[in-house]
């Protein structure tokens, strides 16, 4: 393992994992002795207009992974309409490898419920969700219970801190499928029907949660609203770069030697993170890596120097989506890795749209046989074609982002698959998956 240099620890900039190593982080007591709720009541004096202009003037963008800018989705709510508005928190994180909302539910409830009330105030909701995966007990509990601290203490309900103003939180928690992670399906399932996407527009701004104007944003989005209403906009700008500003939440995974969380301004470089992170585990070289998730496109040890903020990962190629490093090292096949991954979509797709639908199916059962050893040179076109055929004409982004893996793959590591087909690797897979896989 390696020590970081002290230049390299300087890139660690906690903002939203500052409490997390503080004891009983989750409690109220602690939260508020370590500046807890003192956004609210700056915020709570202020006009709601004017939060919507700091946050975008801080250039917040969304940390759910497509990188929307914030203040401007708040900004399109429409004010005096005489509808409900509604603040959702996507606390689904479903995407494999991430690892971010979870641990900060877990370790700072109060960070969110903090964010979910200013932001609500902003956009004028009296009622606010935050949706959770249903498997997330452990976090679903400490945030009910960060929600029943702060109901208590006055915060939350009828004329909070006698500003006039009243907000309901509910914690909800759903069945636990990749989907509804979609900020549609999320809404869908919310309502209580079956979480698939719904068709845009109208856009959830204006029909959203029982039509009515509605803001869905991630975890990590709303938890950054305290920060920036202490701190100020200028404060936040000076982290990270200038189109992709403040800290952010790294996930890292896979063969390194100390995995976990680490926040640090955007446009940090693998390289920097991977000496954070104590190195690659003794006896493994990196070979690949997903910058974002399982929906990104992958990268290879040619990218250690990559700024790892929304441009410069687009610039490489790929997209920074939740910035969950998945590390791999020449010990791990990029077939097999993104065999696994295609099986997770096939699975989790919704069913909705045909080249979703169909389109992983048959990659998967394209998989299986290259993996056999059983593979033709024909297959590989066959998955790129198939992938044509799903990238762009799916409903959602789902369908997309199972593609992302095999094309890059492809482009990176044709190799590998070569050496199944003509035989060079030993087959990975038994003939007793090929089971209807012709
Ligand atoms: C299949 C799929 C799964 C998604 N899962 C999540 C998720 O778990 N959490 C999340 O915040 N956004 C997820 N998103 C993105 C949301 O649709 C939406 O863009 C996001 O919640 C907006 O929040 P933000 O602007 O704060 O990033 C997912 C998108 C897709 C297509
Ligand atoms: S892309 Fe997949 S998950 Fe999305 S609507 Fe189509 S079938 Fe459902």
């Amino acid at each position: 393992m390696t020590t970081p240099r002290p230049e390299t620890v300087a890139k660690l900039t906690p903002v939203l994992t500052k409490r997390w190593l503080s004891p009983d982080a989750w409690r109220i007591g602690t939260y508020e002795q370590l500046d807890g709720y003192a956004a609210l009541r700056k915020a709570l004096k202020a006009h709601p207009d004017d939060l919507i202009q700091l946050i975008k003037d801080s250039g917040l963008r969304g940390r759910g992974g497509a990188g929307f800018p914030t203040g401007l989705k708040w900004g399109f709510i429409p004010q005096g309409d005489g509808k409900p508005h509604y603040l959702v928190v996507n606390a689904d994180e479903g995407e494999p490898g991430t690892c971010k909302d979870l641990p900060l539910m877990t370790h700072d409830p109060h960070a969110l419920v903090e964010g979910v009330i200013i932001a609500s105030y902003a956009i004028r909701a009296a009622r606010a969700y935050i949706y959770i995966r249903g498997e997330a007990v452990h976090a679903a509990r400490r945030l009910r219970n960060a929600v029943q601290e702060a109901y208590d203490k006055g915060y939350l309900g009828r004329n909070i801190l006698r500003s006039g103003y009243d907000l309901e939180l509910v914690v909800h928690s759903g069945a636990g499928a990749y989907i509804c992670g979609e900020e549609t399906a999320l809404l869908d399932s919310l309502e209580g029907f079956r979480g698939q996407p719904r068709l845009r527009p109208p856009f959830p701004a204006t029909h959203g949660l029982y039509a009515s104007p509605t803001v869905v944003n991630n975890v990590g989005t709303i938890a950054s609203v305290p920060p920036i209403v202490l701190g100020g906009a200028d404060w936040w700008k000076s982290m990270g770069t200038e189109k992709s500003s403040g800290p952010m939440i790294y996930s890292l995974s896979g063969r390194i030697a100390n995995p976990g969380q680490y926040e640090c301004s955007m446009g940090v470089t693998l390289r920097e993170l991977l000496e954070l992170a104590g190195g690659m585990q003794p006896g493994h070289n990196l070979r690949f890596w997903t910058p974002g998730g399982s929906s990104t496109p992958l990268l290879a040890a040619e990218h250690l120097d990559v700024p790892l903020d929304f441009e410069g990962v687009a610039a490489a190629g790929s997209i920074l989506g939740t910035t969950a490093t998945q590390i791999f090292s020449d010990q791990d096949c990029p077939v097999y890795a993104t065999y696994r991954w295609l099986e997770f979509y096939h699975h989790e797709s919704c069913g909705k749209c045909t080249p979703c639908r169909e389109g992983n199916y048959w990659m998967v059962r394209v998989y299986r046989r290259i993996l056999a050893g059983q593979g033709t040179h024909e297959d590989l076109d066959t998955l790129l074609d198939t992938c044509d055929n799903i990238l762009g004409r799916s409903f959602c982004g789902l369908g997309d982002g199972a593609t992302s893996s095999v094309t890059s793959s492809l482009k990176y590591f044709k190799q590998d698959y070569l050496d199944y087909i003509e035989g060079r690797t030993a087959p990975k897979l038994s003939e007793k998956t090929l089971v209807g896989a012709h």
